[in-house]
């Protein structure tokens, strides 16, 4: 199921004979895929690890991401376009804008529950949260190289504007519980 998900999005990236958007293409994909997963566990991938890089090239990365409860990511941006597709558990995603001083405010909290899916723009400020008892299993798609191109991360408490580094990841996440 997952195999084919991910040939089917590697495809919608090569496809010449369409008139519908690439991010529209993809969103379709995922909801038919969460929303089969949603009901049927026995179809659902089984990592060990909470991030697996399915796919990447310049056109499309595809990662599977689990965030266990309570998990709360910074802000990040991505400079390309993401799309979410949750298929167990709710990830609550909080959309940031930069006031005058380059700080941050949340304007808006989009909860993607299990059969989900969320597109966000490729200049969105978004971090995520794992709302659900359980842990929250989804597929990422951004279209671009994700792990290639620089991006940041937000510290809230401070006001900084990070790298996005593996250590600052870790260091800005937290465990709310
Ligand atoms: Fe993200």
């Amino acid at each position: 199921m997952l195999d084919q998900l991910v040939e089917n999005l590697k495809s919608a990236t090569v496809s010449e004979h369409t008139d519908k958007p690439l991010d529209k293409t993809i969103v379709s994909l995922l909801t038919d895929f969460v929303q089969h997963l949603k009901t049927d566990i026995t179809a659902r991938p089984k990592f060990e690890e909470d991030d697996v890089i399915l796919f990447e090239d310049d056109k499309i990365s595809i990662w599977f991401c689990r965030f266990h409860p309570g998990t709360k990511i910074p802000p990040h941006n991505h400079n390309m376009t993401a799309i979410i597709g949750v298929y167990a558990g709710t990830e609550g995603n909080a959309l940031y804008k930069k006031d005058k001083d380059e700080r941050l405010t949340c304007y808006q909290i989009n909860n993607v529950h299990a059969g989900e899916v969320l597109c966000i723009a490729p200049d969105a400020i978004h971090g995520v949260t794992c709302l659900s008892e359980h842990p929250s299993e989804a597929i990422h798609v951004y279209l671009g190289a994700i792990t290639r191109v620089e991006r940041n991360l937000y510290d809230l408490e401070h006001g900084a504007v990070l790298p996005f580094t593996e250590e600052n990841y870790d260091n800005l996440s937290k465990t709310l519980n």
